[in-house]
């Protein structure tokens, strides 16, 4: 049944010059891994070629920008809802794949599973998958979808390695809320939250990429550090010099906030749900995690909220 290798030893440890990467989307995520990818000397020893799915002629023309090494055919324009879509993105010899499901849509387990049927078909030989932290916390949506497509890639027969990162640092707006003198959040500011660098993420990814070997069925929780957003705030303050106080917004401001947000990317009442769930479940649970498989992984301590600070204040 299998066409390509599956286990462990049989399949290679390194980048070779017929390597060639697909990111799925160009979301914050997959910007962040092929930022670090351009820069990792994996990539300047084999310089494996690399395409990328976007959605519109717009965030073509973002992901130019702002990858000026990529050659204009490394683009694909498309919707990853159609399967058409996803079966030419995979062809023409892709080896690795690099999959993001776009949030907050219920077809993200069936575009996830489409790319890894795609994949096997074409004879890809890695398939790694960014999925979420604990997608068997079921009450939020946006995790328990993400269940679906995992149990699917552990029964697909193609190499695979699946991490689960913990909220993105990047979430917050560090430069605005220290104009404004707020860190607002959607929830509790004093549950203990995760915060996870995507830089951190992206470091780990191109580990995985090039060493498909090491890494083939892993699944790695990929949690950095937990405060409550009142710590987050207090250690913003310390490093701009300027005080900044945490805020959680009002219930019905929260809610607008998240019909807002669903209409604002073209979406409507799953978006809304999905994104009001998470909002309930974080005031009430949080979110924890152990950071010892990210050190592990790095072979050093994660980025710190306060680093990261520093990084986009540039101080
Ligand atoms: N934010 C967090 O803290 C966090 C933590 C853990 C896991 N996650 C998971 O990470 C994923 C989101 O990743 P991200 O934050 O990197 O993404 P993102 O920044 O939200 O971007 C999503 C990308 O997907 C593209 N996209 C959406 N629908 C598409 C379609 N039908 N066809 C083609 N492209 C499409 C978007 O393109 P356009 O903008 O052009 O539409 C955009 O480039 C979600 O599954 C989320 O659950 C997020």
């Amino acid at each position: 049944m299998a066409s390509v290798p599956y286990t462990t030893t049989d399949i290679p440890s390194a980048f070779d010059p017929s390597s060639f990467i697909l990111f799925t989307n160009v979301g914050k995520t997959c910007r962040h891994v092929l930022t670090a990818l351009l820069a990792s000397p994996q990539y300047a020893a084999k310089h494996p070629r690399i395409r990328v799915v976007v959605h519109s002629e717009g965030s073509a023309a973002s992901l130019r920008a702002a990858f000026p090494p990529l050659p204009a055919d490394a683009v694909l324009i498309g919707d990853v809802r159609e399967l058409s879509v996803v079966r030419a993105a995979v062809a023409g010899g892709i080896t690795h794949v690099f999959h993001v499901g776009p949030e907050f849509t219920p077809l993200e387990a069936t575009i996830g599973i489409n790319f890894m049927d795609e994949a096997r078909t074409a004879g890809v030989r890695f398939f790694v998958f960014a999925s979420a932290l604990h997608p068997f916390r079921r009450k939020m949506i946006n995790h328990r979808i993400k269940l679906d497509a995992e149990e699917y890639l552990a029964e697909a027969r193609l190499p695979y390695c699946v991490l689960q990162p913990s909220d993105h640092m990047q979430n917050n707006d560090v430069k605005g809320s220290v104009e404004k003198g707020e860190l607002v959040q959607l929830y509790s500011v004093e549950e203990k939250e995760a915060f996870l660098d995507l830089a951190d993420l992206a470091e780990v990814a191109v580990k995985v990429l090039a060493s498909p070997g090491e890494h083939n069925l892993a699944r790695y929780e990929l949690f950095g550090y937990a405060l409550t957003y009142k710590e987050a705030a207090e250690a913003l303050s310390r490093v701009s010099g300027k005080p900044v106080q945490a805020r959680k917004l009002q219930r019905e401001e929260a809610l607008v906030y998240c019909e807002e947000r669903a209409r604002s990317r073209g979406e409507r009442e799953y978006h809304a749900n999905g994104f009001a769930m998470m909002t309930a479940y974080n005031d009430r649970w949080g979110l924890l995690g152990n950071s010892n498989v990210l050190r592990w992984l790095l072979g050093r301590k994660p980025t710190t909220w306060e680093q990261y600070c520093k990084r986009v204040l540039g101080v």
